[in-house]
């Protein structure tokens, strides 16, 4: 039944949806923001460059949103939500979550007439080398607006829902703007691609590029080193790239490694994205060994998957290749017509380097899905 006080008659008061979103995996990575003063959720996380990554299939969060229409209330409040993670109430989490909602009130006026009730949980253990975060604040964000929907029967264009779905996950953490599109994105402004590519939102790369069919199913194997949780942030990581001594350089190397991927997507050239994808992960690594203070977050096991990753390629001539983000995990990329070799190769070559013969086989998604909607 509508409630009467509700200023909008086709509004729901009570209801509930779920969200799937996946993680993703940079190529070119995101790694220093742009400095701003004037912290809110129009400048919140821009990224000093552009990036590129691909969404995962199997490593997704999902977040169970429940919501009821409360006319007394006249604040958002942490006591109007209630925050479940992997069915356990877990404060540290809700004060997080809390926090992020109450950065995009704002955007969200409707909020404060709602008490909700979040679920969260992951298809993967945490801190195994795969960003939680790009996946769970992106299911977030598109609870937000599917709630917004339903409370001012608001858009029904889908593209501009998943414009602001992006821009909303970034301003929760920079990579989940990525993580609203399946298949290869774009985040950030970049010159070669004008006018569409922008630092508030992400953009899905297929609509601006005939993508080779080489890359038509690309498979990432997280190979778990270590899963203790990292000892540097990635916001304290971003945060050194202000006065970073190599800054310009990155940023400007980054700049352009974002036309050259885009060539190689449309190319097919399998040699030439190995050599992006590896120098970009090696990159990053150096940038973190330079900064100042210094840090190093990779493991003697990840340097030998590197020899052997490379030892692998030079006598299967299989265009596998390695990248890395800010952890010592090590992610295989390859084409999935490999998968069995590839397979062999880990189970025989690699798993006993790894954190109890651990490692996750993923692959090339198609990006978010609402599963319930009630
Ligand atoms: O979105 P953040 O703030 O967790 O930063 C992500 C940084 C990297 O994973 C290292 C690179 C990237 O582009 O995802």
């Amino acid at each position: 039944m509508p409630n009467p006080t509700n200023p909008n008659p086709n509004s729901k008061d009570r209801g509930r949806f779920q969200w799937r979103a996946p993680s993703n995996i940079a190529l070119i990575k995101y790694w220093g923001k742009k400095i701003n003063v004037n912290v809110n959720v129009n400048t919140d996380q821009l990224p000093a460059t552009p990036s590129i990554s691909f969404t995962l299939e199997n490593s997704y969060t999902e977040i169970d949103f429940s919501y009821e229409r409360d006319e007394s209330l006249s604040e958002f409040s942490i006591e109007s939500m209630q925050f479940f993670f992997e069915n356990s109430e877990q404060p540290k989490f809700q004060d997080k979550i809390y926090k992020f909602l109450k950065k995009v009130e704002g955007e969200f006026p409707f909020l404060k007439k709602y008490r909700l009730k979040i679920k969260s949980s992951n298809s993967f253990p945490h801190s195994a080398g795969i960003a939680s975060s790009a996946s769970s604040m992106a299911a977030l964000a598109l609870c937000l607006l599917s709630l917004e929907k339903v409370n001012n029967n608001s858009t029904n264009d889908e593209k501009e829902f998943l414009r602001r779905a992006s821009e909303i996950a970034r301003s929760f953490s920079g990579s989940a703007a990525r993580s609203i599109y399946g298949n290869f994105v774009l985040w950030g402004e970049s010159e070669f691609f004008p006018g569409v590519s922008s630092d508030h939102w992400a953009i899905p790369l297929s609509e601006h590029l005939k993508i080779h069919k080489n890359f038509s199913q690309m498979m990432d194997a997280v190979l778990i080193v270590d899963s203790s949780v990292k000892k540097v942030s990635s916001s304290a990581g971003h945060a050194l790239m202000n006065e970073h001594p190599f800054k310009e350089g990155r940023y400007q190397s980054a700049n352009k490694r974002i036309g050259q991927l885009a060539k190689v997507l449309e190319s097919g050239d399998y040699d030439e994205f190995i050599e992006i994808v590896e120098s970009e992960a090696l990159t990053l690594h150096a940038l973190m060994m330079s900064s100042s203070p210094y840090y190093l977050l990779l493991k003697p096991e990840s340097l030998v998957l590197m020899e052997k990753i490379w030892e692998f390629r030079r006598e299967s001539k299989i265009p596998l290749c390695f990248t890395i983000d800010a952890g010592p995990n090590i992610h295989l990329i390859y084409p999935a017509q490999y998968y069995q070799r590839v397979r062999d190769f880990i189970e025989l070559q690699l798993a006993h380097y790894l954190d109890k013969r651990n490692w996750i086989c993923d692959e090339m998604g198609t990006g978010p899905a609402m599963i319930i909607e009630k």
